[in-house]
């Protein structure tokens, strides 16, 4: 008997290392493999409160400041990261196998992470990508990087809103 698996959406952020080290061709090559399709795709300039929101359940770990830091390209001269949804069968578990584990020198080393990733000096994982860990971290995280507009999947409930004559959608978070 065939199991029926889920559509799932999932974030990818192609981090201010991974820039650096020209790997966004090799990255998008290797998620090729996972047959998912791409619903979405910017470069960002990550603001302080952006990072910190999307780290937020990090706060009071000691490396949190240094974590935003680095997302932010503060290490690496590169203030931007590459924020895509991918979107398929099990993508969330196909997007962390093809990245490895968390920690770079634990991560499969033919996984990205294991591949390319680093602990630096002071403890903090330098592991190019991030990726969503399971299906409610990644709604919270594709509804903080990117506007209902911008994907080209409809994955939640969107609203449409008039802001000072100005017309523009936002999450329904009320749906
Ligand atoms: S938790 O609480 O361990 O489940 O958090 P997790 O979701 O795994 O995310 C941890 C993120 O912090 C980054 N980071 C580190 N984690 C642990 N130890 C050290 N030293 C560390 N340095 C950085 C880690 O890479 C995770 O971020 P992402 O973007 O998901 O890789």
């Amino acid at each position: 008997m065939n199991t029926i698996k889920k559509n799932q959406a999932t974030l990818i952020l192609i981090k201010p290392d991974g820039l650096k080290k020209s790997l966004t061709g090799n990255i998008l090559t290797r998620m090729a493999e996972t047959k998912l399709e791409i619903a979405a795709a910017k470069m960002v300039r990550v603001s302080e409160e952006l990072a910190a929101e999307h780290y937020k359940h990090l706060k009071d770990k000691p490396f949190f400041d240094e974590l935003i830091r680095y997302l932010r390209g503060e290490l690496h001269d590169r203030k931007k990261v590459m924020a895509m949804v991918y979107w398929g069968e099990e993508a969330i578990k196909k997007v962390r196998e093809m990245a490895g584990a968390t920690n770079p020198e634990e991560a499969d080393p033919v996984s990205i992470r294991g591949a390319y990733g680093r602990i630096t000096t002071k403890g903090l994982y330098e592991n190019v990508i991030h990726a969503s860990s399971n299906e409610e971290e990644a709604k919270r995280e594709i509804q903080l990087w990117f506007a209902p507009d911008e994907i080209i999947v409809d994955l939640y409930p969107a609203k449409t809103i008039v802001e000072k004559e100005y017309k523009r959608r936002v999450w329904d978070t009320s749906a």
